[in-house]
């Protein structure tokens, strides 16, 4: 890969963390230009520039080197660490976000009954989580069998293709449009800085350090 001599940010292009993400690195003394294509803004007073993607791909282009840090779900980045093999490892939480709260739970159609993981035994489970569904099924030593869908989850119990969910769950609105239930809890996920677990060792290192140290002074006089 070729070196770069800006830094280069992934974050949602749009979702429900695009606005706040941004809106963060505003605080932070980052503002872009808005490109044709929307999909790479340039950083107009920093050498750093915006990569708009999918949230589900910011991982993998940190990983590659392709970005240097993302803003993404602790969700969308564990799933990554947990499915992938050994570069996946060298990715890192860096800092919580405080914003973009939500959690991963598993949700049950309203009249099912549901006390422990053990009642999952022999279900089909809709979820986009496969990596962190099959993980907790194992810690929990539960054998059900997982349908992976990448979106729309909520539907599939209504549609017969699975018994239950794992999904998201921010306000609970889409579950009660569903008729579902949250059962139990996988993981509380926010929005997260993520980036390699080495910092860099040219020069893009210390435009790292620089906004972090920014990145927790916004942190603080918001808490
Ligand atoms: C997420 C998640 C749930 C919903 C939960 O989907 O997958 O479907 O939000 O939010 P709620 O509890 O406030 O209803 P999102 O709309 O972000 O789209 P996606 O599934 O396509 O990523
Ligand atoms: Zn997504
Ligand atoms: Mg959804």
């Amino acid at each position: 890969m070729k070196p770069r001599d800006r830094l280069r940010i992934a974050m949602q292009k749009s979702g429900r963390l695009t606005e706040p993400a941004l809106d963060l690195l505003n605080r932070c003394g980052l503002t872009f230009r808005q490109s044709r294509d929307k999909l790479f803004c340039f950083g107009e007073g920093e050498p750093v520039d915006l990569l708009l993607v999918r949230d589900d791909d910011i991982p993998g282009l940190i990983a590659q080197g392709v970005c240097d840090l993302g803003i993404v779900g602790r969700n969308v980045l564990s799933e990554f660490k947990g499915v992938t093999g050994d570069g996946a490892a060298a990715l890192a939480e860096w800092r919580p976000l405080g914003f973009g709260r939500c959690r991963l739970s598993i949700a049950v159609p309203q009249d099912m009954e549901y006390h422990t993981p053990q009642d999952l035994a022999g279900l089909r489970i809709a979820t986009s989580y496969p990596g962190l569904l099959n993980q907790w099924l194992r810690e929990k030593a539960v054998n059900a069998s997982v349908v992976t869908l990448a979106g729309s989850v909520e539907i599939a119990p209504k549609l017969g293709t699975a018994d239950l969910i794992c999904d998201l769950v921010q306000s609970g609105g889409t579950l009660v449009a569903n008729q579902l239930r949250e059962a139990d809890v996988l993981l509380q996920s926010e929005a997260v800085l993520a980036g390699p677990d080495a910092l860099p060792t040219d020069e893009r290192g210390d435009m790292i350090d620089l906004l972090l140290k920014r990145l927790d002074g916004v942190i603080q006089v918001r808490e």
